[in-house]
């Protein structure tokens, strides 16, 4: 099993669709582990991103995560952080398929709705950043016998 980190960003909050953010995710069977609205704070913002920190778009992507709430969760399920890239799409919403997140309500690279670990190391990295060990549960649910 495998957990990675997904944050639903400022505008996904703001425009309504973190339930629907949450939902795509969790019809494809992977388990919500963690789950809480924040507000990030710039020092957090700048350790999250801090492979972006020499890049010219560094400046906005720290004050773009920070300007509202976001919804962070922890995702578990078997290759979940493929599975989770997979579904929300090209870092580009203009790359991004039909049928995923970013792909059906993006439009721009500066708003593009959600984070998502891209690899394994990553994602325990974001996830120790975000959550404290006693904030993500480890439970069964009836119906992972008919996902996995
Ligand atoms: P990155 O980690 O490359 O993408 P992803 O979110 O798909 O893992 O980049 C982090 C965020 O930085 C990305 O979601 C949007 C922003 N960004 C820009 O604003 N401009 C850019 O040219 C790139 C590459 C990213």
């Amino acid at each position: 099993m495998e957990r990675t980190l997904i944050i639903v960003k400022p505008d996904g909050v703001q425009r309504g669709l973190i339930g629907e953010v949450i939902a795509r995710l969790e019809r494809r069977g992977l388990k919500v582990v963690g789950l809480k609205m924040m507000q990030i704070s710039r020092e957090l913002a700048e350790q999250h991103y801090g492979v972006h920190r020499e890049r010219p778009f560094f400046a906005s992507l720290v004050e773009y995560i920070t300007s509202a709430p976001v919804v962070v969760g922890v995702l578990e399920g078997p290759k979940a952080i493929e599975v989770t890239r997979a579904t929300v799409g090209a870092t580009n919403p203009v790359d991004a398929a039909p049928g995923t997140i970013r792909g059906d309500f993006g439009l721009t690279i500066g708003r593009n709705l959600i984070h998502a670990s891209d690899g394994a190391e990553s994602a325990e990295h974001e996830i120790n950043l975000f959550f404290r060990p006693e904030e993500l549960i480890s439970y069964e649910r009836a119906v992972d016998p008919w996902i996995v």
